[in-house]
């Protein structure tokens, strides 16, 4: 009968450690690369271009309200006889789409029945101010830019600003 030989059952001491500093070793490894590949790749916010031109001043008739560009852009252009600004659609109340009705010469909201008169200006039902201006300027070419990113608040005294009105 043959003695046997006793197999270790545990790793030793020195195994364990070892082994633990290589797994350490790797992960850190492991996290330096992943880190690395995800510096290739940054956390930028890519934000749409919020501008358009949007014609010539001539496109427009004088004291018509231009909703042109209300579906796409919410945005309405009007031209008067000494120039030119642009509203944004947007009630300032809770934030619903005005109509114009051209008849009764006013924005009005189909949600909680706020007035604007053509100038943005608020005079009836719970709106708080008057619709916001976007900022209007001339291109090199002559067309106008239209930059939604900009906004004016008559309440701030933002109308007596360049951009809430475009002299022409
Ligand atoms: Fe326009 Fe309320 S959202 S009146």
């Amino acid at each position: 009968m043959a003695d046997k030989v006793p197999t270790p059952s545990i790793w030793s001491r020195r195994d364990f450690f070892g082994r633990l500093g290589w797994a350490g070793f790797g992960l850190v490894s492991l996290t330096t690369v992943l880190a690395g590949m995800r510096s290739a790749f940054p956390r930028v916010l890519f934000t749409p271009d919020l501008s358009f031109k949007a014609g010539r001043i001539e496109d427009y008739a004088i004291g018509e309200i231009s909703e042109k560009y209300k579906k796409d852009f919410r945005v309405w252009i009007i031209r008067e006889a000494n120039g030119v600004y642009a509203l944004f659609a947007k009630c300032t109340h809770l934030g619903c789409t005005p109509r114009w009705l051209k008849a009764e010469n006013k924005f009005k909201c189909p949600c909680h029945g706020s007035g604007f008169y053509k100038s943005g200006l608020n005079f009836e039902g719970p709106a708080p101010r008057p619709l916001e201006r976007v900022r209007v300027a001339l291109a090199e070419d002559g067309q106008l830019i239209i930059d939604m990113g900009v906004k004016y608040r008559q309440e701030r005294g933002d109308w007596e600003k360049p951009g809430a009105f475009l002299r022409a």
